[in-house]
């Protein structure tokens, strides 16, 4: 039987790379839902190629638009939070690719769980923010979050035929460094947003191109990882390899190293996430090291880029800290690409907003919700834009 996909965020970055790589397998997936924001131009060609049953549209006057101009097609496009609740806890739906960017991803990814689904899960922020849940839930109602982040895909690869997790003495995420990897505080008071978006070896949706710039990508990815392996964060350490061939590893308690390489393209670790624990022939390019010549390694640099160390600081804290740093980084980003914040002043927005935060221990979705928009609110009001 085939699986039957569901696709929220399907417009982005890694939901078009997965509309791609899935295109080759039409024997074994179906792609039965696609949901997006707003971009009703790319969504309409992927309904064209793809028919899926069920369509959704966040942004309700280009839902209505989408409807009118698919009135001969005779598929209705619905709007709205409780739409997109409603596609993702089908009974026709087997695995959700949460491909949503930012916290908008964590309610529909609850709901999913709470239905059973098992989540191929590209949203990281839905794990920043509310990690504990996700796991109590999946533990609960018997579905799987299965990584698509290369880096936690690779640790995922590299742990097969590992029994138990307690033979783990460390995981080690690499990260390429950004575009501003050397840059010292004086350089980095210069970039724009044209430069920020120029990533060296990955094309990606706005928000994590920036994140990958500041290194909060990695603190993001370190928090998830936590949550993905069940791994204290003292042993989750991070490495700057620029060539981004080797996606991660994993040092077992022997002194063993297993590293996962391929080249940069995220199609792998999509399928891989939807094809678990089996894998698929492909005709992605394959790796040739000597091509790459050298694979080089560095420590990050925590003094020109705070945001990793932030990270690190959040988890630590615990409670609601990291929806602090994830609220105030998602809107810190924001005011930098429409150019109203430098880019340095990122973390000393999420700083400020950290050390004025007072926690909540384990906290319930209602109170990430709140915490998330308080945060977003007293930024936006600071930086005058609300
Ligand atoms: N891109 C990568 O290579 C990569 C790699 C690893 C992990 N990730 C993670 O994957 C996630 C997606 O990244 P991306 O680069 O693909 O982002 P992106 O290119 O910005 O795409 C985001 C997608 O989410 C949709 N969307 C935005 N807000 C939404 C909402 N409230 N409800 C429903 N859909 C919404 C967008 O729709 P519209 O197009 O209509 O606005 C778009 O389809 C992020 O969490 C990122 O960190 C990405």
């Amino acid at each position: 039987m085939k699986k039957r996909i569901a696709i929220i965020g399907s417009t982005g970055s890694i939901g078009t790379q997965a509309l791609d790589i899935l295109s080759n397998y039409p024997d074994y997936f179906e792609i039965k839902s696609l949901a997006a924001y707003q971009n009703i131009d790319a969504l309409e060609e992927q309904i064209m190629m793809f028919s899926p049953a069920k369509v959704v549209v966040i942004n309700e006057d280009r839902a209505r638009e989408l409807n009118t101009r698919l009135l001969p097609q005779n598929i209705e496009v619905r709007s709205g939070k409780d739409a997109l609740i409603d596609l993702v806890t089908d009974n026709d739906i087997d695995v959700v690719l949460m491909a949503v960017v930012g916290i908008a991803g964590l309610e529909p990814t609850l709901a999913a769980l709470r239905a059973g689904k098992n989540i191929a899960l590209a949203n990281k922020e839905v794990m920043v923010t509310g990690g504990h849940i996700v796991n109590r839930l999946a533990k609960q109602y018997g579905g799987s979050v299965i990584p698509v982040d290369s880096e936690h895909s690779a640790i995922l690869q590299a742990i097969q035929g590992c029994k138990d997790l307690s033979e783990i003495n460390k995981i080690i995420l690499t990260a390429s460094g950004g575009p501003f990897r050397g840059y010292d505080y004086h350089r980095l008071k210069e970039v724009t947003v044209e430069n920020a978006l120029k990533h060296p070896n990955w094309e990606m949706g706005h928000k994590i191109t920036v994140d990958s710039a500041t290194l909060m990508n990695k603190g993001l990815e370190v928090i998830e990882a936590k949550w993905l392996f069940n791994l204290d964060i003292d042993r989750i350490k991070v490495l700057i390899h620029p060539q981004s061939i080797i996606h991660s590893m994993v040092e077992f308690i022997d002194g063993s190293v297993m590293a996962q390489m391929g080249v940069p393209d995220m199609r792998l670790p999509i399928l891989y996430a939807l094809t678990y624990p089996n894998r698929f022939k492909t005709n992605l390019k394959s790796l040739d090291l000597l091509e790459v010549g050298s694979l080089t390694f560095e420590e990050p640099d925590n003094d020109s880029f705070p945001c990793l160390s932030l990270a690190y600081q959040a988890m630590k804290t615990g409670g609601t800290m990291p929806v602090v740093l994830n609220a105030a980084n998602e809107v810190a980003v924001d005011l930098f690409l429409k150019r109203r914040l430098a880019f340095i002043d990122i973390p000393i927005i999420i700083e400020k907003a950290m050390n004025s935060h007072n926690i909540i221990d384990d906290p319930k979705i209602e109170d990430i919700l709140a915490i998330d928009q308080e945060i977003r609110n007293s930024i936006y009001k600071k930086e005058g834009v609300l």
